[in-house]
């Protein structure tokens, strides 16, 4: 063991040098990596860490959408990499009792405890009950509507106003995450931090998710000895990431004490009154045995799945806008025709039930989430050995990675035209929502493990683009660079540098 450890601490050097050779080696055209002995394909995957999910994606479309992936000897990092709606659906679906997420995942996704994501078979099947008969309550899509209506009227309306009558450019993806912390901290935590006020003050649980995407998707693609002898030394992104669960317990844990007025019977909705109970009648515990630990869990997976996901989608909605004026233009003639005007209101603000009728805004932010889907990827081990629709063997603890980055971008899913942004490929001929099949369209995961916040990450960014797009005109500030972020979430690795101006609809 100590001898595997030793040749993988020198697989840093090695790398480099075949980086160098690699470099050099211009005649190679295809994008498919070399695999060298000892360190297989591991040089490829390091020479373009900084544009892993386009280099994913070069890699399946060349291989047809399926490819094996040889990590250096001995790391254990075989994998099959895969983006075949086939395979997708077999995994994910058909086949889905034989594919747990699995003991891999588990580790690398270790900040996450015994929450939902974490969860496999019985514990997985007690979260997904739970949260589905919470989120299913008759008052739950009433309190939603009026915590998102007064987080769009009191944080995100002020806030802009401030930079429109300052002038300043400003980063729209960072209003988009403190508005949706915001939102998913008031529904789980039943406490709004205001993140999103007009000082745009720093909560260090906030940004601590930023950099915790990334350094999870450093943990995919660096050999376990590796990122665990980072993580022992504290350098790194190991070490953002120990600052980040820092920051999570330090801001969760005075919040979820177990007895705190379970007593008392609420009127409103309160999701983590209702974990505690259900919790409490179940004497449900974290494999520590603690309570509270088991409730932080599942409060920070729910988070994670808040947080990020819808920020990131209305974050690349605007600036694909941005590029396709003609698109925005037909969000606005919808807004006109579908919505009555309230001309003696200062503010608009949509409900659940208007913001439904907007059918191309729907198409418009589905293309944002083929194209920049939230989850950039899935991560996926048999128990039992399989083969998968493409013929591809899977052995046992395999495992098998979904790259649905790249689902989005390949012609043999999407056609010809897959590159380009068309709300219209959502609008069915009689001018209703066409539905895609999961395994097609996998933003928001396919079979038993769908996302549970579809709808409601719906109503969010519906609610929040059409009361922004309404009063707004929102400019890419000229120059800046736009790509996505070395993360498991595909979040803008730069921002997004915006300024507004007011539209006239006064
Ligand atoms: C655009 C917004 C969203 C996208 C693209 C999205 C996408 C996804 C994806 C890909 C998964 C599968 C993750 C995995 O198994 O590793 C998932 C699961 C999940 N999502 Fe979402 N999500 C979004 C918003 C939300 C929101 C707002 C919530 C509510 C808090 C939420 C709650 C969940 C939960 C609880 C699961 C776990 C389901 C399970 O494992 O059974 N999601 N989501």
């Amino acid at each position: 063991m100590a001898l595997y450890a030793y040749l993988e601490i020198l697989l840093i050097p090695i790398s480099v040098i075949f980086l160098y050779f690699l470099t050099i080696r211009t005649q190679k055209k295809s994008s498919v990596p070399t695999n060298w002995p000892v360190l297989g394909m591991l040089p490829a995957v390091l020479q373009n860490s900084h544009r892993i999910h386009e280099y994913a994606t070069e890699v399946l479309t060349e291989s047809n959408g399926t490819f094996e992936f040889k990590g250096p000897w001995f790391s254990n990092m075989d994998m099959l990499v895969t983006s075949d709606p086939a395979n997708i659906h077999h995994v994910l679906s058909k086949n889905f009792s034989n594919y747990p997420k699995g003991p891999e995942f588990r580790k690398i996704f270790q900040i996450l405890g015994d929450g939902i994501f974490n969860a496999d078979f019985e514990l997985w099947e007690f979260h997904r009950k739970t949260t589905l008969s919470l989120t299913t309550q008759p008052n739950f899509y009433g309190f939603l509507e009026k915590s998102i209506w007064a987080k769009i009227e009191k944080g995100l309306i002020p806030v802009l106003e401030r930079f429109l009558e300052t002038g300043v450019e400003f980063d729209l993806q960072d209003v988009f995450q403190r508005f949706t912390f915001d939102s998913i901290c008031k529904l789980v935590l039943d406490y709004d931090p205001q993140s999103l006020s007009i000082d745009l003050p720093c909560i260090p649980c906030e940004k601590a998710f930023n950099g915790a995407v990334e350094a999870l998707l450093h943990r995919h693609i660096l050999p376990e000895r590796i990122w665990k002898l980072l993580k022992w030394l504290q350098i790194g992104k190991e070490k953002t990431l120990m600052k980040a669960w820092k920051s999570f317990d330090e801001f969760i844990y005075p919040r979820v004490s177990i007895n705190d007025g379970l007593e008392k019977d609420d009127n409103g909705f309160n999701l983590l009154k209702s974990f505690k109970r259900k919790y409490k009648e179940r004497d449900i515990y974290s494999s520590s045995g603690d309570s509270r630990e088991f409730l932080r869990d599942t409060s920070l997976g729910l988070m994670f799945a808040g947080r990020d996901t819808t920020s990131t989608c209305l974050s690349w909605l605007f600036w694909l806008l941005a590029a396709n004026p003609s698109a925005e233009m037909k969000i606005r003639r919808e807004i006109e025709d579908e919505l009555h005007e309230k001309k003696d209101k200062k503010w608009r603000i949509f409900s659940v039930e208007e913001s439904k009728k907007l059918k191309y805004l729907h198409g418009a932010l589905c293309e944002s989430l083929r194209l920049f889907p939230p989850l950039a990827l899935e991560h996926k081990a048999p128990i039992r050995p399989d083969v998968l629709p493409t013929g591809n063997h899977v052995p046992e603890n395999k495992v098998v990675l979904l790259c649905f980055y790249s689902m989005g971008r390949m012609e043999m899913i999407w056609g010809e035209d897959c590159l380009d942004f068309k709300p219209e490929r959502w609008i069915s001929e009689c001018g209703g929502i066409e539905h895609q099949p999961s395994f097609k369209f996998t933003a928001f995961n396919a079979g038993p493990r769908t996302c549970i916040g579809k709808e409601m990450a719906f109503i969010q960014m519906k609610m929040v683009a059409a009361t922004v797009i309404y009063h707004y005109n929102i400019e890419v500030v000229k120059g800046h660079k736009v790509s996505p972020s070395d993360s498991i979430i595909i979040q803008m690795k730069h921002g997004l540098r915006v300024k507004l101006s007011k539209r006239n609809v006064y």
